[in-house]
C-alpha cells in the first residue's frame, strides 16, 4: 500500500523533529517545510540516522504566500498537515507582539488557504496548556474556559483555534488541536532535541546548560506558592510521547473518524511536578549536583497547572508512557551532545 503523506511545518525544530522520527517509524512518508529560523539543517541528518530515511526539506517561510503556493504544486498528494511552524518564546512576544501575531497567524491563514485551493483535509494544530491560563479547578480539562492571554504568544495559540474551528465549520477541512502542557527530554539516541537561541526561558533547557557549566546557577522563581513544596506545579510531558500524540492524530484524521470536524486534547500526564522536584530528579538520576538558588517569583506564572488527560486515552488511544526519569535523563544526555553536533 501507498505509504500516507504527511507536511510537517516547523519539521526541524524541538517537537517537530520528534514527531517526524515517530511518523517515519510508523510508516508515513514526511515532507517538511522549515525556515531555519530557530532551527538548524544538521536536524536534518540526525532525522535519518535515527530512522533511516531523509525527509524531503522545504526551506520557506509560510508568511510568503506565493512561495508556499508554489510548495504545493510541487509536492502533490498531501494527506495531512501537522502545523508546528510557530515562534514559540513567551517573553519574546510581549516585546514584539506583531512578530508573534505576523509570523503565527498570516501562517496559519496561508496553510489553510493553500490546503483549500489544493483540497487538502486533514490538519493537525499545535496548540497549548497557555490557553488555559491559571485555571479556576485543576486538573485542565477540555472543556477548562480559557482565561485571556497574557502573552502575546498565549493570544496566537487561542485564535489559532478560533480560526480552524470558524473554517471547519464550514466542513472543508477536519482538524485536531493539541494543547500541549510543557515538553521536555529529547529522543533516546540523544540526537535530536530542544535547542534554545541564547539564555533559555524555560525551566529544562536552563537546569541541563547550568548542569553542563554554560550558566552559573538556577533560580527557582518564587517558593511562597500554595503548592506542595511551594515552588510551581507544572505536567511535563516528555517530547517522545508528545510525538507519537501527533501520529495518533494523523490516524484519526485519516480514518475520517473525527467528529463535527474540530476535536480538542489535552497532551499531558497528569501529574503536576514541582520546580524543586524536577532538581531533585535531574541531581537523583544524573548523579550531579545543581547549583540553584531561590529567587522572586517571575510575573504572569500560574501556581499550578496540570491535565486532565483522559479524553486523548479515551478516543485517541494515547497516554504518556514515559516518566520523569526518561524525562531528565534523556534531557541531560542531549545536552552533553550539543557542543559536538554544532561544532
Ligand atoms: C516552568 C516552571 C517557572 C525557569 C511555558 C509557556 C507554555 C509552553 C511551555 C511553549 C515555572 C519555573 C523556569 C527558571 C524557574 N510554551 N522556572 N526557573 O511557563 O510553565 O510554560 O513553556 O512553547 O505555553 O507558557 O514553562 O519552563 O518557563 O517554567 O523556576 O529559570 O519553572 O516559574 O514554574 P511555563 P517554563
Amino acid at each position: 500500500m501507498k505509504k500516507k503523506k504527511i507536511l510537517v511545518t516547523g519539521g526541524l525544530g524541538f517537537i517537530g523533529s520528534h514527531t517526524t522520527v515517530e511518523l517515519i517509524k510508523a510508516g508515513f512518508e514526511v515532507v517538511i517545510i522549515d525556515d531555519l529560523s530557530n532551527s538548524q539543517l544538521f536536524i536534518l541528518d540526525n532525522i535519518e540516522k535515527i530512522s533511516g530515511v531523509k525527509p524531503v526539506f522545504y526551506k520557506i517561510d509560510m508568511k510568503d504566500n506565493e512561495k508556499l503556493l508554489d510548495f504545493f504544486n510541487k509536492e502533490k498528494n498531501i494527506d495531512a498537515v501537522i502545523h508546528f511552524a510557530a515562534s514559540k518564546a513567551v517573553g519574546e512576544s510581549m516585546d514584539k507582539p506583531l512578530k508573534y501575531f505576523r509570523n503565527n497567524i498570516f501562517s496559519l491563514v496561508n496553510l489553510l488557504d493553500a490546503m483549500e485551493i489544493n483540497e487538502i483535509r486533514n490538519i493537525v494544530f499545535s496548540s497549548s496548556a497557555t490557553v488555559y491560563g491559571d485555571p479556576e479547578t485543576l486538573p485542565a480539562t477540555e472543556n477548562t474556559p480559557f482565561k485571556p492571554a497574557l502573552s502575546a504568544y498565549g493570544s496566537t495559540k487561542q485564535m489559532g483555534e478560533d480560526i480552524l474551528q470558524k473554517v471547519a465549520a464550514t466542513k472543508k477541512i477536519d482538524a485536531i488541536s493539541l494543547r500541549y502542557f510543557n515538553p521536555v527530554g529529547a529522543d533516546s539516541s540523544a540526537l535530536l532535541g530542544e535547542l534554545p537561541i541564547g539564555t533559555p526561558n524555560n525551566l529544562m533547557p536552563f537546569v541541563t546548560q547550568v548542569a553542563a557549566g554554560i550558566r552559573e546557577k538556577l533560580t527557582v522563581f518564587g517558593n511562597d506558592y500554595d503548592t506542595p513544596d511551594g515552588t510551581c506545579v507544572r505536567d511535563y510531558i516528555h517530547v517522545t510521547d508528545l510525538a507519537v500524540a501527533h501520529v495518533k492524530s494523523c490516524d484519526r484524521l485519516l480514518n475520517n473518524a473525527v467528529e463535527n470536524n474540530f476535536e480538542v486534547y489535552n497532551i499531558g500526564t497528569g501529574n503536576g511536578i514541582s520546580v524543586l522536584e524536577i532538581i531533585q530528579s535531574f541531581e537523583k538520576y544524573n548523579n550531579i549536583k545543581l547549583n540553584y538558588t531561590i529567587g522572586e517569583r517571575r510575573p504572569g506564572d500560574a501556581p499550578s497547572i496540570y491535565a486532565d488527560a483522559s479524553l486523548a486515552d479515551k478516543i485517541l488511544g494515547w497516554k504518556a508512557k514515559l516518566g520523569i526519569k526518561e524525562m531528565v535523563t534523556s534531557a541531560w544526555e542531549w545536552q552533553k551532545k550539543i557542543p559536538e553536533l554544532t561544532s
